[in-house]
């Protein structure tokens, strides 16, 4: 009688046994356990089929069922550990970090070009004993205009293509109107600059923009003349391009200043040999300057016969294309990153 019964619980551990052996995950082998050892499970319900057995044969059924369902569960726990740690690995393997891989890039904002240019022509003429003036971008005839020796109708006005507001007042054509506000409010000697944006309502092509910036800067005190002109504004090229260079002073005409004169510097392209840049002349133009004006003098009360100065004005966009081989000015206001991380 209690032979198959014996039989049908070896079967039962071989049959367990191989089905362990291929449970091949631990949501698996909890299946399995509850298949063969749960309470409902297989084993449990051979126990309790050993109430129908012979009375001398039960402790031995009853001892062969715990020893099966020990080895089982012993079996069991070695599988459980073993499936474990492989999941354990594979998910740290899916996870890993390589720690070699360059980063993403932190994508660190930067001044504009322009900015950048602005500053380093401050530091220079800062460095030069100058202090920075600055006046408002809406403007009047008087300071743009009147102030500086151009009146009603003198054919001046008809070079500065200008913004009229509506309110009746205008955009500033040129930072020279900051010579006549720093004039109002002080008296000689000083030496500033006014950094600061213009507006003309020319048309935008290559080298025109209807929004730039100029540096304007005067010098008044007594016997002021065009030689400390000269030497400052080489001073201030040759720092400003980072080399030696010729400056050639050529005679011009602005209003506000007796004598005037553009100030041309040898071609940074090719040395004053001539080229397309120079048109063959072997010089660029960098920016206008001259004496001030007796009449801008006597204007802001003045005493032209004390004192005399000299007055600059340039433009920022043309001295950093000149410097940085930008070909079209309208590049600095189109803010396509790839080009202004182009230019330092
Ligand atoms: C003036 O504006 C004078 N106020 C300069 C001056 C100051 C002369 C003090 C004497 C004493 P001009 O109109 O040439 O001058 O302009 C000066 C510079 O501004 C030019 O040389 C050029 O570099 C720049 N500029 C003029 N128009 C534009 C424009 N539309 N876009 C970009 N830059 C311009
Ligand atoms: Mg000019």
């Amino acid at each position: 009688m209690v032979e198959p019964f014996v039989e049908g619980i070896e079967r039962l551990e071989r049959e367990a046994a191989s089905e362990l052996a291929a449970a091949a995950s631990v949501a698996a082998l909890e299946a399995w356990r509850v298949r063969f050892l749960g309470k409902n499970g297989i084993l449990t319900e051979q126990l309790k089929r050993i109430g129908t057995l012979g009375t001398d044969e039960r402790p031995r059924a009853g001892q062969l069922v715990n020893q099966v369902k020990k080895r089982l569960e012993d079996a069991q726990a070695l599988r459980r550990a073993a499936l474990a740690l492989a999941e354990e690995e594979a998910r740290a393997a899916a996870e890993a970090v390589d720690v070699t891989l360059p980063g993403r890039g932190a994508g660190v904002a930067a001044l504009h070009p322009l900015s950048v240019a602005l500053r380093r022509i401050e530091d220079i003429f800062t460095g030069l004993g100058f202090l920075l003036a600055d006046g408002p971008e809406v403007e009047d005839e008087f300071h743009n205009f009147e102030a500086l020796n151009i009146p009603a109708h003198h054919p001046a006005r008809a070079m500065h293509d200008t913004f009229y507001l509506e309110t009746g007042g205008l955009l500033r054509t040129h930072t020279s109107t900051v010579q006549i506000r720093f004039m109002e409010q002080h008296r000689p000697p000083f030496q500033i600059i006014a950094p600061g944006r213009v507006y003309r309502s020319d048309a935008p092509d290559p080298t025109h923009s209807p929004v730039f910036h100029q540096v304007e800067g005067l010098v008044v005190g007594e016997e002021v003349h065009m030689g400390h002109l000269k030497a400052t504004l080489t001073a201030f090229l040759e720092a400003f391009f980072g080399r030696r260079l010729a400056v050639r002073l050529r005679p011009s005409y602005f209003p506000f200043t007796e004598p005037s004169a553009e100030v041309d510097i040898g071609c940074l392209l090719c040395q004053g040999v001539g080229c397309r840049v120079c048109k063959g002349t072997g010089y660029v133009e960098v920016l206008g300057c001259g004496l001030v004006h007796p009449a801008v003098l006597t204007r802001v009360d003045i005493d032209p016969e004390r004192y005399s100065g000299f007055a600059f004005g340039m433009g920022v966009e043309r001295l950093l294309m000149l410097k940085e081989g930008v070909a079209d000015v309208r590049l600095f206001y189109e803010n396509d990153v790839r080009f202004l991380s182009s230019i330092r």
